[in-house]
């Protein structure tokens, strides 16, 4: 089988890259240092050249803040090229795997949103990523959108690397605490879209570890883990004001995996343990 990636260079594109070839895949990664995924001529010829089996497109633009200032680009990016590449699967009879978000919905009540829930993000990065979606479903139908949320991973600038550095010259830290979602971790995204493209089990899922935290219990786990004694105050959203408006309930409900006969991520503190050890190894 042989599988594109784009965003290779991202947390998700690179683990997915390094766990298709420990299975004996063939896979290729291209990011923005081959070509902007814009140049639609370069992109359709790189696909073509290539003839996979599987697109996992990976990339997007992820500065949700920048995104407020850069709506075009950011569309550009995350719909049209998006849309792009769903057309040209559709013509290779490709598999097309879209990585999506949980800023595709507008976050209010505190029950964990359904695949099929009712959209409606608030920013212009949410916006950009759920057209994305759109045109994926219109173009082709052997695709598989997989959302998830609060990414961390191999290479990328994440909330646990930030922590982690904070502890290093600081007693504590304030974090918000009224923000409730799911961690991800980048490697085990990548163990389940491996999995996917062997099948023909096609929709919407939402594959995030298991269990719900804010993003102060998500710290007090990170230096709890690492063995760190900042400390953590909790604190609300609106003492950090940001450009671009975050959703307050990002729990995502997982049964569409189990629908679909997929394994559940493990739960998000075994995820934190396995990345601070991963992390250590970096640095
Ligand atoms: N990070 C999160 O918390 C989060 C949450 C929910 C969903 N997601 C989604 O999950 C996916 C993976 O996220 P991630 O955290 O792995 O991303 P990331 O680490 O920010 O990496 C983004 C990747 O996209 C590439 N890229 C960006 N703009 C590009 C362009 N114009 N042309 C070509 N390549 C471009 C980057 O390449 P260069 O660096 O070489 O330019 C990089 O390889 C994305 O689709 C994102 O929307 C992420």
């Amino acid at each position: 089988m042989k599988v594109f990636v784009t965003g290779a260079t991202g947390q998700v594109g690179s683990s997915c890259i390094r766990e298709l070839k420990s299975r004996g895949m063939e896979a290729k990664g291209v990011s923005g240092k081959d070509f902007s995924l814009t140049d639609t001529e370069t992109l359709r010829r790189a696909l073509l050249d290539y003839q996979p089996d599987v697109v996992i497109h990976s990339a997007a633009y992820t500065a949700v803040d920048k995104a407020e200032d850069e709506p075009e680009l950011c569309r550009r990016v995350n719909a049209d090229a998006t849309a792009e590449i769903a057309k040209i699967c559709a013509e290779l009879h490709a598999k097309l795997v879209y990585l999506s978000t949980d800023y595709v919905f507008p976050g209010t009540g505190t029950a964990s949103f359904e695949v099929g829930s009712e959209t409606g993000p608030l920013n212009v990065y949410g916006k950009t990523k759920l057209l994305g979606e759109l045109a994926v479903r219109e173009y082709v139908p052997e695709h598989f959108i997989v959302r998830i949320s609060w990414v961390f991973g191999p290479g990328g600038k994440n909330f646990i690397r930030t922590m982690m550095k904070l502890s290093e010259t600081h007693e504590e830290v304030r974090v918000v605490d009224d923000q409730v979602g799911s961690p991800t971790y980048a490697r085990d995204v990548a163990v389940l879209l491996a999995h996917m493209i062997e099948t023909d089990r096609y929709g919407t899922y939402h594959a995030t570890n298991e269990g719900f935290c804010s993003w102060a219990e998500l710290a007090k786990e990170v230096f709890r883990q690492a063995g760190r004694s900042t400390r953590v105050i909790p604190v609300l959203s609106s003492e950090f004001p940001t450009k671009a408006r975050r959703p307050r309930n990002s729990r995502l409900n997982k049964s569409s995996l189990d629908r679909g006969g997929f394994p559940r991520l493990p739960r998000w503190k075994d995820a934190v343990g396995r990345y601070l050890i991963e992390l250590a190894k970096e640095e």
